[in-house]
């Protein structure tokens, strides 16, 4: 029944970029052959509203998706984890998923949520502790990507990793290889991870899943220029801009685009950035595995596949891994 907040140094990420430090991303950015924008800059207080809409949309059937299968395999996704475990869930944001796994694990000795907002940490932590009052809920607040250590108060007799949202396919391929390898040294010897990946699929379907008739997706993706004009001054015209998701089938990706719709330039503080007629700035991928295709790349990264849970229509697939 307690928490107890352990807070890291603040990695060069955490909890929001300094300033400097998004204007040189967003110069690098504009100044590149195929201009991009970090996806890490969508997260700003309207951004992270716009992405809750976004994963409430009709189109965007990942995170239901993942909802249900938790919901029906809970109790087998539980009971692939060590009783006595210590959870640890790497960029914890809301605790909604966790909590269907919560519900099958009451010999769990602690849940350890991980994220880069200690506010948002603190306040879903005490939400989570009136709900399971008998699990130690021990917050971390750092970025997950970097390396952090974890309470030493743990006392659990081994240690599971929680990875859903498939957050994992918001990485290159190889750094994908690298970050579940990072995992494995967090978590230690004889871990277990859980990790959900979405799945390769018809495109019409993966492609409305990035592009809501509703246009939230298109909102998310222009607040980045939003945020660009507020706070570093910058004189984007959003109406000359325009939201494309498309599926990249070589790569296996889903790509999120803006894209300007004439030849303009742009201003930045005192730089300025000349676009072409239909030139784009690249902002988010988002890959797409078969559950083969990951089981390899987790073995890559030196983990032993387990069990995968998938839904009816093989949409979405949550992964059991072992470390070697
Ligand atoms: N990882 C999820 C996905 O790729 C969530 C996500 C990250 C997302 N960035 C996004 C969803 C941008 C829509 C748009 O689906």
């Amino acid at each position: 029944m307690t928490i107890n907040p352990v807070f890291t140094d603040a990695s060069p990420l955490a909890p929001v970029p300094p300033e400097q430090q998004f204007f040189t991303d967003v110069v690098s950015g504009l100044s590149a052959g195929q201009k991009y924008l970090s996806a890490k800059y969508f997260y700003d207080a309207a951004g992270s509203d716009l992405f809750e809409a976004i994963t409430r949309q009709l189109e965007y059937y990942p995170t239901r998706t993942e909802l249900g299968i938790l919901d029906a395999e809970g109790p087998a996704i539980a009971a692939s984890l060590p009783q006595r475990a210590d959870l640890v869930e790497f960029g914890s944001g809301s605790t909604v998923k966790v909590r269907r796994l919560l519900r099958h694990l009451p010999d769990l000795s602690a849940y350890v949520p991980v994220d880069v907002s200690e506010s948002f940490l603190l306040s879903e932590a005490e939400a989570l502790v009136k709900d399971f009052p008998r699990i130690a809920i021990e917050p971390v607040a750092a970025d997950f990507t970097r390396p952090f250590t974890l309470p030493d108060s743990l006392h659990g007799e081994a240690v599971a990793g929680f990875f859903p949202g498939s957050t994992i396919g918001n990485f290159e391929p190889q750094q994908a290889t690298q970050l579940l390898a990072h995992f494995g040294r967090v978590l230690g010897r004889d871990a277990t991870l859980i990790v959900g990946v979405d799945l390769v699929k018809d495109v019409g379907i993966l492609e409305a899943a990035y592009d809501d008739a509703a246009g939230v997706t298109a909102a998310f993706n222009l607040n980045l220029l939003t945020r660009i004009n507020r706070e570093l001054d910058g004189d984007f015209a959003l109406e000359d801009f325009t939201h494309r998701a498309f599926f990249n089938p070589r790569a296996s990706r889903i790509e999120m685009h803006l894209v300007s719709m004439k030849a303009q330039t742009v201003r930045v503080a005192e730089r300025s950035f000349a676009f072409a007629q239909g030139e784009s700035i690249h902002t988010e991928n988002s890959y797409k595995y078969t559950v083969a295709g990951f089981r390899s790349l987790a073995v890559e990264a030196g983990w032993e596949p387990g069990s995968v849970w998938t839904d009816a229509d093989n949409l979405f697939s949550v992964h059991a891994l072992k470390r070697r």
